[in-house]
């Protein structure tokens, strides 16, 4: 099967693919997502094969009018519709106990649903065109970094589904937050993403950020987020993330890097670096240019044959606590405080 590059005005092809049960590539303001109509099984089934995803991971079911949410949950709790009513449309999946319109296949077996509303105007076309809220990962083999353009996904995908949605570069580059509530006043942020604790905060009296986000998690402990526990975004190089200033950086790096290493820097460290003789590649210098670059920036090590790569940390606050998560978890949990 070739995998077909569908554009703006061949919203109705992807549509009548959908409708059949294919999985189609779906841009988002985020990162591209390998979309199903979420009340089919069988495509459901697809889009985990196409993947290689593990079963026991649930897709987020994207919609997009919010009269669209109440039949997918048993109820929505004034928090959550208060956080629906600020975020949406935009990067917040916001999960709830389903209702037995969502199959168990596209909940992983849970007995909840993780629905966002998405911003993007091709997303929302495809939806409405399919006439069913779509079910959708990022659109990355299992454990590769996410898709940020079509590229991306057809490097990924291609042969293995029959068409993605051409959409441009995503804005936001990091995927959605995703959360739960805990209590009337409380929501757990399970995955950070583009909305922030900071924002979040504005609307909800408690927000936690779940311990799972930027800790390895105990084999044994029980998962809210089923994600979590997987290597993820990782490229073929091997990645370590470093803490600390510009000279601690360059003082902890020089002496471990040789011919196939480079290093992953904020884009006004790149000079420094190359003076040092150490090969840099930049990332941006604010957290909302880091969260757009960074995957694309893990691809492209593989693509210069880089095989070990020290990144420096970005902050971990606002944006830049999801950039973290990415990153950890590229990393393998190999840290090194270099302060
Ligand atoms: O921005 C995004 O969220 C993108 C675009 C395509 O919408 N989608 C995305 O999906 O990143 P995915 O499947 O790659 O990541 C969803 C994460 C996974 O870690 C999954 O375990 C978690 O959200 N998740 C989904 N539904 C859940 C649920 N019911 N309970 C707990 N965690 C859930
Ligand atoms: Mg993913």
């Amino acid at each position: 099967m070739k995998t077909q590059l569908l554009n703006e005005h061949q919203i109705d092809e992807a549509a009548s693919l959908l409708q059949a049960g294919e999985a189609v590539g779906m841009p988002t303001e985020t990162v591209y997502g390998l979309a199903c109509d979420a009340f089919q099984p069988d495509a459901v089934r697809k889009v985990f094969a196409a993947k290689g995803r593990p079963a026991d991971n649930p897709l987020i079911v994207h919609i997009a009018a919010l009269s669209e949410w109440a039949p997918l949950v048993q109820s929505i709790p004034p928090l959550a519709m208060r956080l629906a009513q600020r975020f949406w449309p935009g990067p917040l999946t916001i999960i709830l106990p389903r209702s037995e319109r969502i199959p168990a296949v596209t909940a992983g077996g849970l007995d909840s649903v993780g629905v966002r509303f998405p911003a993007h105007p091709i997303a929302q076309a495809m939806i409405r065109a399919a006439g069913v809220p779509l079910a959708a990962p990022s659109g990355n083999r299992s454990g590769s970094p996410s898709p940020t353009t079509s590229a991306h996904m057809m490097a990924d995908m291609d042969g293995r589904i029959p068409a993605i949605v051409e959409g441009g570069a995503c804005l936001c580059g990091v995927e959605s937050t995703v959360l739960a509530l805990d209590d009337a006043q409380t929501v757990r942020i399970l995955r950070p993403g583009f909305v922030t604790p900071e924002q979040l905060s504005e609307v909800a009296e408690n927000v936690i950020v779940d311990p799972a986000v930027l800790a390895q998690l105990d084999p044994n402990a029980v998962v809210r987020s089923p994600g979590m526990k997987y290597k993820h975004y990782a490229p073929k190089a091997e990645v370590m993330l470093v803490n600390g200033d510009l000279p601690h950086f360059l003082k902890a790096v020089q002496s471990r890097c040789d011919s196939g290493s480079a290093v992953l820097v904020f884009d006004a460290d790149t000079a420094a670096c190359e003076q040092a003789g150490i090969r840099a590649i930049g990332y941006g210098d604010t957290d909302e240019e880091r969260a757009a670059q960074i995957f694309a920036r893990l691809r492209e090590l593989d693509e210069c044959g880089i095989q070990q790569v020290y990144v420096r940390a970005p902050r971990t606050d606002g944006v830049g606590l999801a950039v973290y998560n990415r990153l950890i978890r590229a990393a393998g949990f190999r840290i090194l405080n270099a302060d």
